[in-house]
């Protein structure tokens, strides 16, 4: 995946220098994760060219920003399905089922955490807190959080994906 080509689109690029704005010259590394996601949700997945670029107009290390990106769950560095879904498994989720949610999507997915279908439609990951704890257990699917889930309640909003 590495050779893939990389280039912001004019929208992103005028939705950057706008982001940029907000930093400082000799503080321009804090828009890195903006960035990042930005390049994420244009391409789908980050490959290292769109990392790259990112590090480039930050005149930062390549590599850091690299490392950064590889250290949030939430970017991807492979390419990854049409819909991710997350089910977390921090404690309070686990507490009240979380684990079982998890196995439930496995199984119906044919999927094992961290795999993506090869018709590119499903990702799933076994994923940390997402903040609604006090409605456990929680999942997503990309951008949308559904919570106080049964299996069957998500399975059927799994379905309802296809
Ligand atoms: Fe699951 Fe916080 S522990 S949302």
């Amino acid at each position: 995946y590495d050779k893939m080509k990389f280039k912001f689109t004019k929208e992103n690029k005028a939705r950057i220098a706008s982001i940029l704005t907000w930093y400082p010259e000799e503080e321009r590394r804090g828009a890195l994760l903006p960035l990042l996601d930005i390049a994420q949700r244009q391409h789908g997945w980050l490959p290292i060219t769109a990392v790259v670029a990112v590090a480039e107009l930050l005149k930062i290390d390549p590599m850091k920003a690299y490392e950064t990106a590889k250290y949030y769950t939430m970017f991807y560095m492979k390419p990854r399905g049409k819909f991710v879904v997350s089910v977390c498994t921090s404690t309070p989720c686990y507490l009240r089922g979380g684990d079982e949610l998890l196995k439930a999507c496995a199984k119906m997915l044919r999927l094992q955490p961290g795999e993506t279908s090869k018709d590119m439609q499903f990702t799933l990951k076994d994923d940390y807190c997402l903040g609604a704890c006090v409605n456990a257990p929680v999942a997503s699917v990309n951008d949308d959080l559904y919570e106080d889930l049964t299996e069957v309640s998500f399975e059927s909003i799994l379905s309802d994906l296809k």
